[in-house]
């Protein structure tokens, strides 16, 4: 393990079908009022809206509704979030859906009592919270992200064309997060896949980086195999406890912080990604899903040895009598054949992407350090056009 490194998670989990039995300790802790903060209503439909509901009003809780928070959640419906929570004077703010109602709840904790531009400051200029915090609770409806035990806020400005992450504290992790497998079915199946590449490619950002024989990387490549054994299962049967609820727990290990430790870490496939989604409003994990082969198979030859180990770890490729080059390329084509057998959106066509796009999608792509080559401008463009 290389660096220097001090570790704390400070969310605390319930997990199980009995998880919300907890519900009504944890707000107990917190004052009398409470921003409920939820979707285009998948949870009215599935009864969890009632379940919470009655939770919250047995624990005496004031109840203020902040509803229509939307995949990719906007700008806008971040500053309507801290009019509503300010007006209100909320004490505690229950986000109760996937990965954008958890960030979206997260990114009105912080900026209720900002005094500047909370878009300005945290996602522009990228700089710390030194205002008040709302705390923040989570009910998960949908896995993938890992947003019910991380700091991650993902806001999207579409007349800026941005979409971008801010990474925020300890103080900004959720308080606690309650995990229902069962919560997760009615999930249509091309949400549930997104959500499994968006694990398995949170894992590939942490994994592809660092040529030192890390603990992270053997956790990775432990929380891979798990990932990809249950997928196949669940994608045949999305009512299958077991697969489901190992799934869910893998999401929250693959980005809660643990196996980025003593890591530089990559994060590109991400940040193109994130890009295409300020253009297309797409899908979060189908818009990596259709830039990641290109993209690795770009990278490969910078880091090799990491991807033979990947391929042979994850992938089960025999090196025998083979070249790097070959056991490497074997992996890859493994993953790919996964990707297409789960049904992932392997083309950025499908997603909304047209050619006059590119250089600004390029250009909105921020370009990080951490992985295996650092990519040019144009680099970014050339994967982007082997993605169409
Ligand atoms: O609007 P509702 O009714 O909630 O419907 C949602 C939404 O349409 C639906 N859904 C969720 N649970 C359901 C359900 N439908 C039926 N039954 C259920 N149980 O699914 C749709 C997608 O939900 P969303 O929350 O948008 O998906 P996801 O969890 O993938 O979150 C995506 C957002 O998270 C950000 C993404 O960029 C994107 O903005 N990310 C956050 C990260 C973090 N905090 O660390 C990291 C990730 O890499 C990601 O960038
Ligand atoms: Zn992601």
């Amino acid at each position: 393990m290389l660096g220097n490194f001090s570790y704390c998670n400070p969310t605390r989990l319930y997990f199980g079908e009995d998880s919300l039995n907890y519900l009504h300790d944890e707000l107990s802790k917190y004052g009398p009022t409470v921003m409920l903060c939820y979707g285009s209503g998948s949870i009215k439909k599935n009864g969890i809206y009632d379940q919470v509901m009655d939770i919250l009003k047995a624990s005496g809780k004031t109840v203020v509704e902040d509803a229509g928070v939307m995949p990719n959640p906007t700008v806008e419906k971040l500053y309507e979030g801290c009019r509503l929570a300010k007006e209100n004077n909320v004490d505690f703010i229950l986000a109760v859906g996937g990965g954008s109602v958890c960030d979206y709840a997260k990114a009105v904790s912080v900026s209720v009592y900002c005094e500047e531009d909370p878009w300005e400051k945290y996602y522009l200029k990228m700089e710390d919270v030194s205002c008040k915090i709302v705390p923040v609770g989570c009910v998960l409806t949908m896995v993938g992200t890992g947003s019910e035990m991380n700091g991650g806020a993902v806001i999207t400005n579409h007349s800026q064309k941005r979409k971008i992450g801010h990474v925020f504290g300890d103080q900004v992790f959720p308080k606690f997060a309650i995990l229902n497998p069962r919560y997760t079915f009615t999930l249509p199946k091309y949400q549930m896949v997104a959500g499994f590449y968006d694990i398995f490619n949170h894992i590939t950002e942490q994994y592809f980086s660092g040529e030192d024989d890390s603990t992270s990387d053997y956790i990775a490549e432990g929380l891979m195999r798990s990932l990809v054994h249950s997928s196949r299962i669940a994608v045949k049967n999305p009512e299958d406890y077991e697969a489901r609820s190992n799934i869910m727990w893998t999401a929250t290990w693959a980005l809660n912080t643990l196996i980025a430790q003593g890591k530089s870490t990559d994060w590109m496939v991400h940040m193109i990604g994130q890009s295409i989604g300020a253009y297309t409003d797409a899908t979060h994990g189908m818009t990596l899903a259709a830039v990641s082969l290109p993209y690795y198979r770009h990278i490969c030859p910078y880091g090799l040895k990491k991807f033979c180990r990947f391929a042979v770890n994850v992938w089960n490729v025999d090196a025998a009598g083979k070249t790097e080059e070959e056991v490497a390329a074997e992996g890859l084509s493994r993953m790919e054949s996964w990707m297409k057998e789960i049904g992932l959106v392997m083309n950025i066509t499908q997603l909304g992407v047209r050619e006059e796009m590119l250089e600004g999608i390029a250009d909105g792509t921020f370009i990080m350090q951490g992985g295996y080559h650092v990519l040019t401008h144009d680099e970014i463009v050339e994967i982007l056009k082997e993605s169409m």
